[in-house]
């Protein structure tokens, strides 16, 4: 069981207010209705947006896809190691993805070079797997995107190697947290301001700040599609959520100051006063009264109700 939301909210019929606040009814609106739309996405939302909903065929594709990136993740935990190095994690796990079947979305990406994302300590994000050895005491996000018969899953987590100080274990928490939070403000009515406001009032609450330089975003039939998910907000702001969106929540999260810079690379990503930065990542589907996670990792504190 992957499904969450409040044990109150009852899921959107078809005789309902449409949850997108259209005024038409669900069925009249953004309601999956027959095969004809599994091949043309539903255009409303698609017309208003450019948000592609997601036909129930699609979503069993990208969960494919999601179970794929799951075993890469789990394998990631396990080569996490003081001495590791990062390039030979991301050569473990794409040789993995490719005996399976699949791609790995990253490599050659707008020219990125590499299969996943390693990214350590004041790295926020798109680090680029290298000659780098882990050490005790780093945390580490492995960021994996598989395409699986054409079907996207994206996913990542933060690794403590060995003993980690209390300020970046409780920064791992922190973050981890977020994410649990972002996951469980989806449901059809709310909107992409709730579930900014969830993740930026716990981060800030805990003496962290928020990432704005980089946002979640829709995926399935492409990497990166509509909408923009950003991890800050406020409620009621934004785009509501209707059933059938499938997008990441993927919060990066600083101990120091919020603002990035981007290394001479052209990818990796770091923070400008250097202080630890922290990320999780899931892909999220809008179900009838909540959400779903396509790629669950760690359900049972996920589900866990906030
Ligand atoms: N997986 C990253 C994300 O969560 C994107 C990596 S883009 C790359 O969106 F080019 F760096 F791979
Ligand atoms: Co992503
Ligand atoms: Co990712």
């Amino acid at each position: 069981m992957t499904s969450g939301g409040t044990l109150t909210s009852q899921p959107v019929k078809r005789n309902d207010p449409c949850p997108c606040g259209s005024g038409l009814k669900y069925k009249k609106c953004c309601m999956f209705k027959d095969v004809a739309e599994s091949i043309m996405p539903n255009k409303n939302y698609y017309r208003r947006h450019g948000i592609r909903l997601k036909t129930p065929d699609q979503v069993a594709g990208i969960k494919r896809s999601g179970r794929l990136v799951l075993d890469l993740l789990e394998m990631a935990g396990k080569l996490v190691c003081p001495g590791a190095v990062t390039g030979e994690i991301d050569r473990i796990l794409h040789d993995y993805t490719l005996s399976a079947g699949a791609t790995s979305a990253p490599l050659n990406y707008r020219g990125f070079p590499k299969a996943t994302c390693i990214s350590i300590n004041e790295v926020i994000c798109h680090g680029i797997p290298g000659e780098r050895a882990l050490q005790e005491g780093d945390i580490v996000n492995v960021d994996v995107t598989t395409i699986l018969d054409g079907f996207y899953a994206d996913a990542s987590k933060t690794f403590r190697v060995g003993q980690v100080t209390p300020e970046a274990d409780h920064l791992v928490e922190v973050t981890r947290e977020c994410l649990r939070r972002g996951m469980h403000a989806v449901r059809p009515g709310n909107t992409l301001g709730d579930l900014g406001w969830a993740i930026q009032s716990h981060a800030e609450s805990q003496g962290c700040s928020v990432v704005r330089d980089f946002v979640g975003h829709g995926i399935g039939l492409e990497f990166h599609e509509a909408p923009q998910v950003m991890h800050t907000g406020r409620r009621g702001n934004g785009i509501k959520l209707v059933p059938g969106m499938v997008f990441t929540i993927e919060p990066m999260i600083n101990l120091g100051r919020a603002e990035s810079k981007i290394l001479r690379d052209g990818w990796t990503a770091v923070t400008v006063d250097g202080s630890l930065s922290a990320q999780f990542e899931q892909t999220i589907l809008v179900t009838g009264d909540g959400f779903e996670s396509l790629t669950p990792y760690e359900p049972e504190y996920y589900l866990k109700p906030v």
